[in-house]
């Protein structure tokens, strides 16, 4: 694993943007897996800049979100469709056909997971895979539990995620209970990935995930069997070491 260690949030998300936009710039019909959450926030907003500086292009990008909240339509303003589209998608000429993201209504799980898998597939896997970690070691929605789960599958959310969630909906009842993510050997198949952590509460997370034994109950500590990692923390986050 890399360690790029950095000041603060700022700083974090300049790295990390850099290190995306030399991905592109380096293949630019290039397979990117995208995150959510507060953590790559940032980075999405250098790489508008980027863009709007005539600097990146994302005309041949091809792109796979990490996960979605089942049963909330694209259109809902705590979807991921939605958190994708302020944040990046409408920002640069991505073009709209090329932005993939699980479709939370789909009632028949097996489909939707063995589609996604095979579209990631069919676009030729996934080059640079952008990750943030949860308070509780989860990577995309992959939960702690007693085993990897290996690939795209439908998950029941924890309570102490669901409560991690809950400062973006009206209240905790509606937050979903389940969702869509890609599995453990989904993540690991891509070829690069960088994973963003920030803050002092990440702090013990990250020693456990990066520097504790590999194990289920914390997901991301997979990651330490990756051939390809660059962890991108910021000296909160880092703290505990
Ligand atoms: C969410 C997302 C994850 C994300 C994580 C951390 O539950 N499903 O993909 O990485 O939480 O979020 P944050 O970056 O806001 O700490």
């Amino acid at each position: 694993m890399r360690l790029i260690s950095v000041s603060d949030y700022s700083a974090l998300s300049t790295a990390a943007a850099d290190l995306i936009a030399a991905q592109i710039l380096l293949k630019p019909a290039c397979v990117l897996g995208l995150a959510t959450g507060s953590s790559p926030v940032g980075a999405y907003r250098e790489l508008v800049k980027l863009h709007q500086a005539g600097r990146l292009s994302f005309s041949r990008v091809t792109t796979f979100n990490l996960d979605e909240y089942r049963g909330l339509p694209d259109d809902h303003p705590q979807s991921y469709h939605t958190f994708m589209n302020q944040n990046l998608f409408r920002a640069v000429d991505l073009p709209s056909g090329a932005a993939h993201l699980l479709d939370g209504m789909d009632p028949d799980a097996a489909r939707q997971c063995a589609g996604y898998e095979a579209a990631i597939h069919a676009a030729g896997g996934i080059d640079l895979q952008l990750l943030g970690m949860g308070h509780n070691g989860h990577i995309g929605f992959n939960e702690p539990a007693d085993f990897f789960p290996l690939d795209t599958h439908c998950v029941d959310l924890t309570p102490s995620t669901r409560q991690a969630n809950q400062r973006f909906f009206p209240s905790l009842d509606d937050v979903p209970r389940q969702a869509y993510t890609m599995g453990i050997r989904t993540i690991l198949s891509a070829r690069r990935i960088l994973i963003l952590v920030h803050g002092a509460d990440k702090a013990e997370i990250l020693k456990t995930a990066f520097y504790g034994p590999v194990t289920p109950q914390v997901p991301a500590s997979i990651l330490q069997l990756h051939s390809d990692v660059t962890l991108v923390a910021d000296e909160a986050a880092l703290s505990a070491l």
